[in-house]
């Protein structure tokens, strides 16, 4: 049982492996939250002692002195307008002007398995890894119900929230705000870690203590965004990426999302995340429910990489489904978009084909370019016939003599787009979003179809699904180009308009669960711009996501390097592009643009026929190489050996049973005279003896000597570490594999 209740003191816990979640049924039916953190056993209640603070209130049916205040006490669910002033949770109107929420336990149950939300991707349990607490708080003034869920998976070390409002009331109710979780840290000192960036610069770590006040990473654009990941990690301030405390908050949504953080004056720390509340609203009829995206909550008391590891193993295990992924993984794929952008054609096609087959690569995708009038960016979109100039005999025709070559096909799509220049737009311009009266911003010339209308998502699903079916298609790149401006549906009555963005999110999970759901063969890689739209909700249908536009391995190192934090290197899609890289101009050698993709799906993004005969080899190599780890690299644990300011970037896999290991360095900033290349390597078996099966140097312009040792031990590695020779040159990089050997 991982879910229990103790009548005495009325808590109830929730118990995973290594983590301890407890909360209790507190004065006046109030739901407090008690503790989460490291495993420890009892009732936790005497952690908060009554406390009289001033400005404070207290709930006027107390009788017990002042002791007890919604405002001091740790919150489950916080509410609003009530005697709490840090962040609520819910925010909700009544008809009458009812504004605010006063939560009270009403009835509580656990259930076997693992609840399931209404539209809204969610994270799943095999057989009975999972069990379900539901604690249903009422507000009185409103009639409405809030259900809050917990989903424990005790091995998994992970426990996921949600929450589903239902209006038990007689009256409209208007949402306006709505989180999936509060999680009050009442004790310690604590750093909030987030992910921001920029198109083709996404997931930059940025570290900074807890500060008093009000701290946030949001996004209003429409999507996740590659300006703020929604993932974020609160962490004890002196932990690091092997020891300390260690929150992960990891929203299954795609669309305008927020976490704020908050310190108060009484040095409780409060983090509260859900659905962007800015411009958002709801109606909810008597009797509607609406459902609160998920959050994966995940706690290691082992640092940074502890919390990854737990991470990684549940999206991979129990978000992602991986079907179509298990199918395509022994295929490397090579990607026609930088190897010639808009100028693609069936002769091109062929060509790269043959040239990736001889990379390797077993799936040939062909991206933006092959469709109505498109031969720039600026046209087209939403006419989804191939052109016949490019494709005299369709897709089909492509496939059909791709597949005579051994290759597979995948294919390139933007759904939620329309150009103005395009049939589609013609035919039903009141389909884009658009505020009436004024112009809608174009991004990438392009319009944003409403999503969150229904005949707009089945007219692309017939589009979609008829591509699917009539031609042989094993792969789907799903684009999204431009965030949400103008956010307005010609199909919601204007007391509904703040449900737009959501309803948007919705249509989109509703398209594509259907389109995943009935092409269970078909790998869809997600994809906006890059790493626009990477998160969670998003990995539920897409097991990869094309991390950056920025093909750069050096810029990439960092991107990816900020991914790993939350998502797991199965889920990056990572090709190697051209030198000199056509987004930052930068030359790198080809071995270390390879080391970098290997961290993630490896594909190829460029034309072979521009490579040298040598080259071409050097790619088979690496191909193979890949193949082989790549069960090690996908599915073991990923270990980040340096940090960010280091002048090299040090990354580790170690494969799920342990039998490997796969140590990948890349010096990012070579010097005169330097310091020994020294790193010490990570979860190994200290008793084992490691073999060194391969040790390759790329890139490097001085002589590598001969390695002195070929067998270590698997304590020696982790403790005394390795040293590696000097690597001098423009970008080198090292790859080492040990193999197990024995155990003493
Ligand atoms: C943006 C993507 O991230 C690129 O890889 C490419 O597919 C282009 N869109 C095509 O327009």
């Amino acid at each position: 049982m991982s879910i229990e209740y103790r009548a005495e003191r009325r808590t109830l816990t929730l118990l995973t492996k290594n983590s301890v979640y407890q909360m209790q049924i507190g004065p006046l039916g109030y739901l407090l939250h008690l503790y989460y953190g490291a495993r420890c056993e009892g009732d936790l209640d005497w952690l908060h002692l009554p406390r009289d603070c001033g400005f404070s209130p207290n709930p006027h049916e107390l009788t017990e002195g002042r002791g007890f205040s919604l405002d001091t006490m740790p919150q489950e669910y916080s509410g609003s307008n009530g005697a709490d002033f840090r962040l609520s949770s819910l925010e909700l109107e009544t008809g009458s002007g009812v504004v605010g929420a006063d939560l009270h336990v009403l009835r509580w149950e656990t259930r076997p398995g693992k609840y399931a939300l209404d539209g809204l991707p969610a994270s799943f349990a095999n057989g009975d890894e999972a069990e379900t607490l539901s604690v249903v708080l009422g507000d009185e003034a409103s009639g409405v119900e809030v259900e809050l869920l917990y989903g424990v998976f005790y091995e998994r070390d992970v426990i996921t929230r949600a929450v589903r409002i239902r209006n038990a009331g007689g009256g409209v109710v208007t949402l306006r705000k709505v989180a999936s979780a509060c999680l009050d840290l009442p004790f310690g000192r604590w750093d909030f870690i987030r992910f921001h960036g920029r198109h083709a610069m996404e997931r930059q770590i940025e570290r900074a203590p807890v500060r008093s006040g009000l701290q946030s990473t949001a996004s209003l654009r429409g999507s996740s965004g590659h300006h703020n990941d929604p993932f974020t990690i609160l962490c004890a301030h002196d932990a690091t990426e092997d020891h300390g405390a260690c929150y992960g908050l990891m929203p299954v949504y795609s669309g305008n999302h927020r976490t704020d953080v908050e310190l108060d004056q009484g040095g409780s720390v409060r983090a509260v995340a859900g659905i962007n509340p800015d411009r958002f609203s709801w109606r909810l009829l008597p009797g509607e429910c609406f459902d609160v995206p998920e959050l994966i909550l995940a706690f290691s008391d082992e640092g940074l990489t502890g919390l990854s590891h737990r991470l990684h193993r549940f999206l991979r295990g129990n978000l992602s489904r991986a079907e179509a992924r298990r199918r395509a993984e022994d295929r490397v794929l090579l990607n026609s978009w930088e190897a010639c952008y808009f100028g693609v054609s069936e002769t091109r096609m062929l060509a790269l084909g043959r040239g990736a087959k001889e990379l390797g690569a077993g799936l040939l995708v062909l991206d933006d370019g092959w469709f109505g009038e498109r031969c720039d960016d600026r046209r087209a979109l939403g006419d989804w016939t191939p052109n016949r100039g490019k494709f005299p005999e369709g897709l089909s025709g492509l496939a059909e003599k791709l597949s005579e070559d051994g290759m597979a096909f995948g294919l390139w799509i933007e759904p939620e787009m329309v150009s103005e220049d395009s049939a589609l737009f013609r035919a039903h311009p009141d389909w884009a979003l658009r505020v009436p009266g004024r112009s809608p911003a174009l991004g990438r010339d392009q319009l944003v179809l409403d999503l969150g209308r229904e005949e707009v998502t089945e007219h692309l699903y017939e589009t979609f699904a008829a591509l699917l079916r009539e031609n042989d298609i094993s792969y789907v790149k799903w684009d999204m180009n431009r965030s949400l401006s103008d956010v307005y549906s010609a199909a919601l009555p204007p007391e509904r308009q703040g449900e737009a963005a959501h309803r948007y999110v919705l249509g989109l999970y509703r398209l594509l669960g259907r389109l995943t759901g009935d092409f269970p063969a078909v790998l869809f890689e997600g994809c906006s711009g890059g790493g626009g739209r990477f998160d969670a909700g998003i990995l539920a249908f897409c097991p990869q996501i094309w991390v950056s536009d920025n093909t750069d391995p050096i810029a990439r190192l960092r991107i990816q390097q900020g991914a790993s934090y939350g998502y797991p290197i199965a889920a990056f899609g990572a090709h190697v592009s051209a030198s000199p890289n056509h987004q930052t101009g930068r030359a790198t050698p080809l071995g270390t643009r390879c080391l970098v993709a290997m961290a993630g799906s490896f594909g190829f993004e460029l034309d072979p026929a521009a490579l040298s005969a040598e080259e071409r080899a050097q790619l088979r190599e690496q191909t193979a190489f890949f193949l082989r780890c790549r069960e090690t690299i996908q599915q073991g644990d990923f270990y980040r050996l340096s940090a960010e300011d280091e002048r090299f970037c040090a990354w580790q896999f170690v494969a799920e049973d342990g039998h490997e290991t796969l140590l990948t360095l890349v010096l990012k900033d070579p010097e005169a005279n330097p310091a020994p290349l020294h790193v010490c390597l990570k979860g190994l078996d200290p008793q084992a003896r490691y073999r060194l099966e391969c040790r390759d140097f790329f890139g490097c312009r001085n002589p590598i000597p001969e390695a002195p040792r070929t067998v270590f031990g698997g304590a020696a590695l982790m403790h005394a570490g390795l040293t590696l020779p000097q690597l001098l040159g423009d970008y080198p990089c090292a790859r080492l594999l040990f193999v197990k050997e024995t155990c003493k």
